[in-house]
C-alpha cells in the first residue's frame, strides 16, 4: 500500500463527490470513463463504477424491465440542446427549475441518472418515479449502492432545483449512507466534511466488514502576485489502511476515504492516529 499521496489542483475537480450546481460548474479537462448501463439501454451511460453499482441495485430488487434508465451522461452539446428546447417548449420558469444550465449539470459528470417507471410515454425531463412500488424499493436500497436522491422536496432551498424524484446521483460508499443518515443534500455534506481536516479530527464510520475513515484536504491557491498561476500540490503521508479513494469536492479541496479491514467500533470522530 502507498505511503503517501500527492494531490494537485486538478484533483479538486474530479471524483465521485464533486459538487456540480449553479455555483460550481464542470471544470475542464473532464474525461469521465463511460460505460453503457446494461445491454438494453445502450444509449444511456454512466461512469464505470456508478454503472456497475446501478446494475447491482437493479439486480437486487428485480428492477430490470420495471425501471428504465431515461438519461445518464450528457455531453455539453446535449445539455445545451435540452436547455434550449425546454426554453422554447416549456418557458423560462419551468426550465430554470428542472434543467441545469449547460456546464452546471450533474449529468455532464456521468454520475447522475434519471430513472423512470417503465410505462408507455415516459417523459424525458420529468419521468414518473413514484414513492411506492418498485421505485420506492430502489430508493430504500440506493445508499447501499452509493446513490442518493439528489433533489428532494425539502432541499429545494439548498439545491435551487425543483423536486426531482427521478434524479439520482452516485457519490459512492459510505458517503451516500452518511448523507441519508444525516439528512444532508450534497451541498450540506460537502460543507460538513470540512469539519474533518487531515490535521484534525477525522470522521469514522463502519459496517460489519470495514471501518472507514474520512478527512478533508484544503487545496485553495493562495492569491498573491507571487503565487498566481502556480499549481498547488499537497503531499500527505497516508495513514495505514487496506484501500483508499480520493475525490475532489469541485469547490476548494479533496476528500480522502480510507478503508480499514478489521472493523473496530468507534465513536463518530476520533483524532488522527500517529
Ligand atoms: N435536471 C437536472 C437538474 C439537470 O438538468 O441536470
Ligand atoms: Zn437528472
Amino acid at each position: 500500500m502507498k505511503k503517501s499521496i500527492t494531490l494537485y489542483q486538478h484533483n479538486v475537480h474530479i471524483g465521485n463527490l464533486i459538487l456540480v450546481n449553479e455555483d460550481y460548474p464542470i471544470v475542464r479537462p473532464f474525461h469521465p470513463q463511460l460505460v453503457p448501463i446494461g445491454s438494453s439501454y445502450a444509449a444511456v451511460s454512466l461512469q464505470r463504477n456508478a454503472a456497475a453499482l446501478l446494475s447491482g441495485a437493479f439486480h437486487r430488487i428485480g428492477a430490470d424491465e420495471r425501471i428504465v434508465p431515461v438519461s445518464g451522461f450528457r455531453p455539453l452539446s446535449e445539455q445545451k440542446q435540452i436547455y434550449e428546447d425546454s426554453l422554447k417548449e416549456n418557458g423560462r420558469a419551468f426550465t430554470e427549475q428542472y434543467v441545469a444550465l449547460p456546464d452546471h449539470s450533474e449529468h455532464q459528470t456521468g454520475l447522475a441518472i434519471d430513472l423512470g417507471e417503465n410505462k408507455d410515454d415516459i417523459d424525458f425531463i420529468r419521468p414518473d418515479f413514484p414513492y411506492e412500488g418498485i421505485c420506492q424499493e430502489f430508493r430504500k436500497h440506493a445508499a447501499d449502492y452509493g446513490f442518493i436522491e439528489r433533489y428532494q422536496e425539502k432541499k429545494t432551498d439548498v439545491t435551487h432545483i425543483a423536486h426531482e424524484p427521478w434524479h439520482f446521483r452516485y457519490v459512492g460508499c459510505p458517503h451516500a449512507a452518511l448523507m441519508a443518515e444525516r439528512d444532508m443534500a450534497l451541498e450540506e455534506y460537502i460543507a460538513w466534511l470540512k469539519h474533518f481536516p487531515y490535521e484534525g479530527e477525522h470522521l469514522f464510520t463502519g459496517n460489519d466488514r470495514y471501518e472507514m475513515e474520512i478527512f478533508y484536504i484544503p487545496m485553495t491557491v493562495p492569491s498573491s502576485p507571487q503565487t498566481a498561476g502556480i499549481p498547488r500540490s499537497v503531499r500527505i503521508p497516508l495513514p495505514k489502511c487496506t484501500a483508499y479513494q480520493v475525490s475532489g469536492n469541485n469547490v476548494d479541496g479533496c476528500i480522502v476515504t480510507l478503508w480499514h479491514g478489521r472493523y473496530a467500533p468507534a465513536s463518530s470522530t476520533r483524532r488522527r492516529a500517529g
